[in-house]
């Protein structure tokens, strides 16, 4: 190859790379670019091969040329590198003030599982542990055990879904737990006095809903059994309850009521936040708000479980803690919790 026709390749080569590479908008489009025309089978490789054809004098001055458009391409491709890198990072920083922010939406607690989780703190702050139980149960702990045997008339206070399933003896039938003291059965069957042990828990009861019903809601059953443990220590314990929950403003009240498990059994309420005792629509104008079932345990109950009565005695109480919310959030209606409305949801 003559040193004119070598000469000629070479600026054509320069001005068609430099053309090209002023198109290159990518940087892998840039490394094609230089293997095209810098590397070692590229274009200008392939032209300073031939040069050991050309005597001395020609080689040299062509091999300077070469060596000099070679450093010069080198140079533009590591311009053009930096040009890009500049482009992208100023476009990562690039935004617009002026557009408005984006709504992150943020998941939150249920409101019965907000409210369970403070029934249950306060609870704790006085030494109480958190056990959980079952949802599918026995008939004897759900019933039996707790002094409410077959066709008694308490257990119309129960109504009870009940499951197709019987154990081998074919004599205890399975049901959905229609409250959580069951669980006062499980626990003291598994361990000794001292206790002192909170549950929450999921319950079904075969009911019509409205306003103030749900067939599946919560409770929060507690039990304390000891040696020496008084009515006065049931009390002292549910106001400091009530003083957690509500505030200490509120007053407390206990009224006798019958519980087949407790002996003697009471219901606890607070005195209406809404009208603060003068008698409204919340209170059904009593100017009272019950808020749980509560009582000494049933001696028959503790002896069922193989306590010895005349050395151990203890309490019991049950809430549905939906009714605390509603209470302490002014929520007219128990459907609510279930329905999955996000406008109620997320109000908590
Ligand atoms: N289990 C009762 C119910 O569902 C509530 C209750 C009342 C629980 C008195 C207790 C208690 O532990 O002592 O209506």
């Amino acid at each position: 190859m003559s040193v004119d026709n070598i000469l000629n390749r070479l600026s054509e080569l320069k001005v068609r790379a430099l053309q090209s590479l002023n198109g290159i908008d990518d940087i892998e489009a840039l490394d094609s670019w230089r293997v095209d025309y810098l590397g070692r089978r590229g274009e200008l490789t392939q032209i300073l091969r031939g040069l050991s054809d050309l005597d001395n004098d020609d080689r040299r001055h062509v091999g300077s040329l070469a060596n000099n458009i070679k450093s010069e391409l080198e140079q533009s491709l590591s311009d053009h590198q930096q040009s890009l890198k500049d482009r992208e990072l100023a476009g990562r920083t690039q935004f617009d003030v002026t557009l408005p922010g984006r709504s992150i939406d943020m998941g939150r607690l249920h409101p019965t599982t907000q409210i369970v989780r403070e029934i249950c703190d306060a609870f704790v702050s006085m030494g109480f542990q958190i056990a959980e139980g079952p949802e599918v149960e026995w008939d004897r702990y759900n019933f039996e055990m707790l002094n409410i045997p077959k066709d008694h008339p308490a257990r119309d206070m129960w109504d009870t879904l009940w499951v197709d399933y019987k154990d081998n003896n074919g004599d205890t039938p399975m049901l959905l737990r229609t409250h959580t003291s069951p669980m006062q059965i499980r626990i003291m069957e598994d361990s000794e006095p001292p206790i002192r042990v909170i549950v929450p828990g999921k319950c079904y009861r075969y009911e019509a809903t409205d306003a103030t019903h749900e067939w599946h809601f919560y409770q929060v059953e507690g039990l304390a059994v000891g040696e020496g443990i008084t009515f006065a220590d049931m009390k002292g314990t549910l106001f400091e309850f009530a003083r957690i929950m509500f505030g200490s403003d509120r007053k407390v009240r206990f009224r006798v009521d019958y519980f087949p498990f407790v002996e003697p059994g009471a219901e606890m309420a607070i005195d209406c936040f809404v009208c603060k005792g003068s008698g409204c629509r919340v209170c059904k104008n009593s100017g009272w708000i019950e808020i749980m079932g509560a009582g000494m345990v049933n001696p028959k109950v503790l002896e069922g479980v193989g306590y010895d009565s005349s050395k151990y005695t203890g309490f019991a109480f049950g809430m549905g803690p939906e009714r605390i919310a509603m209470l302490k959030y002014g929520i007219d209606d128990i459907r609510l919790f279930y329905s999955n409305d996000m406008r109620f949801l997320r109000q908590f």
